[in-house]
């Protein structure tokens, strides 16, 4: 078969597909009406993805799963977070880092990172927890509250340590080395009681009650406008642009923004 024949074919096929499909083709959103419920969250919708709501339903940076029917989890990219309360109205989460849900070894050692940008942490409820490990302490022969243990192939000693606080005043600290340090942050009542005398809280305990942000919505005067004329919030991400939906195409009035201020 001689190839120019060939590309003859590729060229036809490739036209006849693009004239099938003419730029003007609506673009449909369907299902955003649904909302998104796992476990004791429930009721969930925009900005919020997952579940039974597509990825047109809201933005990337809220993306939620649901785990077992019981677990929902929310992922920034880098690392996965368990989603213990959300509440649309206040626009607060409660979320717990799953990597350290009752868990004070992890695989791999991260900061706390969530884009600031749309989660801002709450420095009045929360404060900022420690956790130093591969700590070189053992030949010190003391056990002090905040010691505990962690084996990791990362580094040669299993003594790790946790401190609440910003600045690491702990005299302990002054003197040993650590491999690595993270920090995460816990409510202020919780790190009372476990820097407590005589605490029976564990970290372990303490790191599944997890920690306050408060969320903002993206385009909330456009998608609060959007709904009182009875469309549905949604996010084009090839267009980059917000979408509000009237069954599942985008409405057919445009939105204005009524002006700032009430
Ligand atoms: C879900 O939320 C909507 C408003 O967002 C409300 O009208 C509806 O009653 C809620 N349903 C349940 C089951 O809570
Ligand atoms: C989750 O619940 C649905 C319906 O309630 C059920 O069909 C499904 O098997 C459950 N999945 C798991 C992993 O429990
Ligand atoms: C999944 O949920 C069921 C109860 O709904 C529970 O018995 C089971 O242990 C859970 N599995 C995991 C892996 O969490
Ligand atoms: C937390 O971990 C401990 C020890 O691994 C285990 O005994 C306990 O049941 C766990 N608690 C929960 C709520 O998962
Ligand atoms: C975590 O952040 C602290 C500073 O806040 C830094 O010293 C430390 O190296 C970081 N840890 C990791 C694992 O990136
Ligand atoms: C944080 O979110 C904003 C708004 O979606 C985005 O413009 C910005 O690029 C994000 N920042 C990072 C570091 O991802
Ligand atoms: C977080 O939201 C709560 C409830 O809406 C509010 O009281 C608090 O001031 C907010 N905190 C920050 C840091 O925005
Ligand atoms: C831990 O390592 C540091 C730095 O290598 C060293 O100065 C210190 O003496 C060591 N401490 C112990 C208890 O081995
Ligand atoms: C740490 O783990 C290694 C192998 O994974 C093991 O050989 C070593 O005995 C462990 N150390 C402690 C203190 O548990
Ligand atoms: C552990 O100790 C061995 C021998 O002292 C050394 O070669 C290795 O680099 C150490 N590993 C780490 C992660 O510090
Ligand atoms: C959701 O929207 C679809 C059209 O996209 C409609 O058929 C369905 O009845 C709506 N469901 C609810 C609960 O509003």
């Amino acid at each position: 078969m001689p190839s120019h024949f060939l590309l003859t074919v590729v060229a036809a096929v490739l036209l006849s597909a693009a004239y099938s499909q003419p730029l003007t083709t609506t673009t449909t959103y369907p299902n955003c009406n649904r909302t998104f419920s796992c476990g004791t969250i429930t009721n969930v919708s925009y900005p919020f993805i997952g579940g039974d709501r597509p990825s047109h339903c809201g933005l990337p940076d809220f993306a939620l799963t649901c785990r077992n029917n019981t677990t929902t989890e929310l992922s920034d990219g880098s690392l996965t977070y368990r989603v213990l309360q959300l509440d649309q109205t206040q626009k607060t989460l409660i979320l717990s880092r799953s990597d350290l849900y009752n868990d004070t070894c992890p695989s791999e050692f991260h900061n706390t990172t969530l884009n600031s940008t749309l989660f801002s942490f709450d420095g009045r409820r929360n404060e900022v927890l420690n956790l130093f490990y591969g700590c070189n302490s053992t030949a010190m022969n003391m056990t002090p509250h905040n010691l505990f243990s962690c084996n990791s192939s990362d580094f040669n000693f299993t003594d790790a340590y946790y401190l609440t606080g910003p600045v690491p005043r702990d005299p302990i600290l002054r003197i040993l080395y650590c491999s690595v340090g993270i920090t995460v942050p816990i409510p202020r009542t919780v790190g009372n009681r476990l820097t407590a005398p005589g605490s029976q809280l564990r970290l372990g305990e303490a790191l599944m009650e997890g920690f306050s942000v408060n969320y903002s919505v993206p385009y909330e005067r456009l998608c609060i406008e959007c709904g009182r004329l009875g469309g549905q919030c949604g996010f084009d991400s090839v267009l980059g642009q917000p979408v509000c939906i009237c069954g599942d195409i985008p409405c057919p009035f445009p939105l204005t923004l009524p002006p700032e201020g009430k």
